[in-house]
């Protein structure tokens, strides 16, 4: 099984703050919104891209490159030009730390 990962310390991650950590080699974008933890994989499914410098609005994440939205909670992509979802992960706080694993090849 894929081991948790360290992103920081919960308080070190306020509403709106985000950070990427490298989990065995994958970027995952981990973000607070209002409160709740969600973990991306930091790609833009149009052209591979990383999306950690997007602009957030609700829970919403635009591609600086071309535009496309994404759902922060979901990773559905919400417009063109990208059609296909990016992954999610699962995320916990243990001893107040933020943590991630990556389970898709458990
Ligand atoms: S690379 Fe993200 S919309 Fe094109």
């Amino acid at each position: 099984m894929s081991d948790w990962v360290d992103v920081a310390a919960a308080d070190e991650l306020p509403p709106g703050a985000r950070r990427v950590v490298d989990a065995d080699g994958v970027q995952i974008l981990v973000i607070n919104l209002d409160g709740g933890f969600y973990a991306l994989e930091n790609v833009c499914t149009h052209e591979a891209t990383p999306i950690d410098e997007g602009d957030i609005h609700g829970d919403e994440i635009t591609c600086p490159r071309h535009g496309a939205r994404f759902c922060i909670r979901t990773g559905e992509a919400l417009c063109a030009p990208a059609y296909e979802p990016i992954p999610t992960f699962p995320v916990r706080i243990s001893a107040g730390i933020v943590q991630v694993r990556d389970p898709r090849f458990d």
